[in-house]
């Protein structure tokens, strides 16, 4: 190896330089799939006049009193860290709130403050996927489940839901499906991308067999106020003796239309909590503090909000499912919840396709069903998060453009 004299002029091997390629990154990150929705989206920006029917967040605006506590924190000087677990005056609020809706006792100990259910079902997954274990995921779902669990070297195995049925879960398939290396299900209802509500025999049946085998529920409850129709909802919590394996996540995101502030929480027993605070501490440290204290007031003040928002998703699911009967070549049914719709194009047709060429051609952007899922890709969400003005141009556009489709 040749020598170079250094300043102190002593001789020393010279240093083996690497070349520095591109950045190299943890073989994990293939998990992680190229989003759909983005190549989508990103196209829609390049263009005039485009009507959105593919947005996953509330159009309709925060309440005031809302907004007041959180620009009434911020003036309180309310921009440190919180306590790990959370605001503690938030765990409270979470702790009442849910103790009455489900007439179920909890502790402050059961709760921890997430940076929206992202994180919370973030630190849940990463947490337990491991080699070896098997989570059941519903074929479609909502797109982040299947890539963390396969990050962590976790297996998923899914079970279809299927427009013949409304997307109900069919919970004897997935009794069937669970095996020696089942080790936990994600269940999300009201679900996106279907709209599905599972009703209370199928989350108590599913619930009961978990907790008898040993399995682990993970339950995405971010819509679980948006009931459109008139049936009472059923979680994991009002379903479940304990909690000790169940883990119920949620948000203010889509009842309080607080998606970018940020907030969420994961319910589960105290040593579970305990485990996902200390986890919680090497992610995101706490949650935003101000919009902690928009969360106290949404869950302390009227919720007459949440009773106007729902009757205008209402109206304009009745609305879009009118409108896509009417659509040739899409087959639709009657979601319950939520703000989305995942009508089918007929089997074989790549709704990929049909969505680009859709935008291309009416300016009209929806998301297509391989976003969610390996069997959907004949399928299409539609979002009616979104005026019903803007839905019914929308479908002004779609229906000729549909009857001209040689499918
Ligand atoms: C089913 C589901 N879970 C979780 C989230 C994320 O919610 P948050 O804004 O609380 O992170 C979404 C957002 O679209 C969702 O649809």
């Amino acid at each position: 190896m040749a020598d170079s004299t250094n300043t102190l002029g002593t001789s020393q091997p010279r240093k083996i330089k690497y070349r520095k390629t591109k950045a190299s990154w943890n073989p994990a990150m293939q998990t992680i799939p190229v989003p759909g929705i983005r190549r989508m989206v990103n196209l829609a920006a390049t263009m005039k006049d485009v009507i959105h029917l593919s947005i996953g967040q509330p159009d309709l605006p925060t309440p005031p009193h809302i907004i007041d506590a959180y620009v009434d924190a911020l003036k309180a000087g309310q921009t440190g860290y919180t306590m790990d677990a959370g605001l503690p005056e938030l765990l409270v609020a979470l702790r009442d709130y849910y103790g009455k809706r489900y007439d179920r006792k909890l502790t402050r100990d059961n709760i921890l403050i997430t940076s929206g259910a992202t994180e919370a079902m973030y630190l849940a997954l990463s947490a337990t996927a491991a080699p070896g274990r098997q989570f059941i995921v519903t074929d479609p779902s909502f797109l982040l489940y299947a890539p963390l669990i396969r990050m962590n070297g976790g297996e998923v195995k899914f079970i279809p839901t299927r427009i013949e049925n409304n997307h109900q879960l069919d919970p004897d398939e997935v009794i069937r499906a669970m095996g020696s290396r089942t080790f936990a299900i994600v269940l999300n209802s009201p679900n996106n991308p279907t709209g599905a509500v599972y009703p209370r025999s199928t989350i108590e049946r599913l619930v009961e067999e978990c907790a008898y085998r040993g399995i682990q529920i993970f339950s995405d409850e971010v819509y679980d106020h948006l009931i459109l129709d008139d049936e009472e909802y059923a979680s994991v919590l009002n379903c479940s003796v304990d909690l000790d394996n169940i883990m119920c996540i949620s948000s203010f995101s889509k009842t309080f239309s607080m998606a970018g502030l940020r907030v969420g929480w994961v319910i589960s027993s105290q040593a579970t909590i305990k485990s996902l605070r200390r986890y919680h501490m090497f992610t995101t440290s706490v949650a935003n503090t101000p919009a902690q204290f928009a969360g106290v007031a949404a869950l302390t003040g009227d919720q007459q909000c949440i009773r106007d928002m729902v009757d205008i998703y209402r109206l304009r699911r009745d609305r879009i499912v009118d409108l896509i009967n009417q659509t040739p070549h899409l087959t639709g049914y009657q979601p319950g919840g939520a703000f989305y719709s995942f009508p089918a194009l007929p089997p074989h047709v790549d709704g990929s396709d049909v969505a680009l060429r859709m935008l291309k051609e009416t300016g009209v952007c929806v998301v297509p069903g391989d976003a969610f899922g390996e069997q959907s890709t004949n399928a299409l969400r539609f979002s009616f998060s979104a005026s019903t003005d803007n839905i019914e141009k929308a479908f002004d556009r779609i229906i000729p453009w549909m009857a001209k489709q040689p499918f």
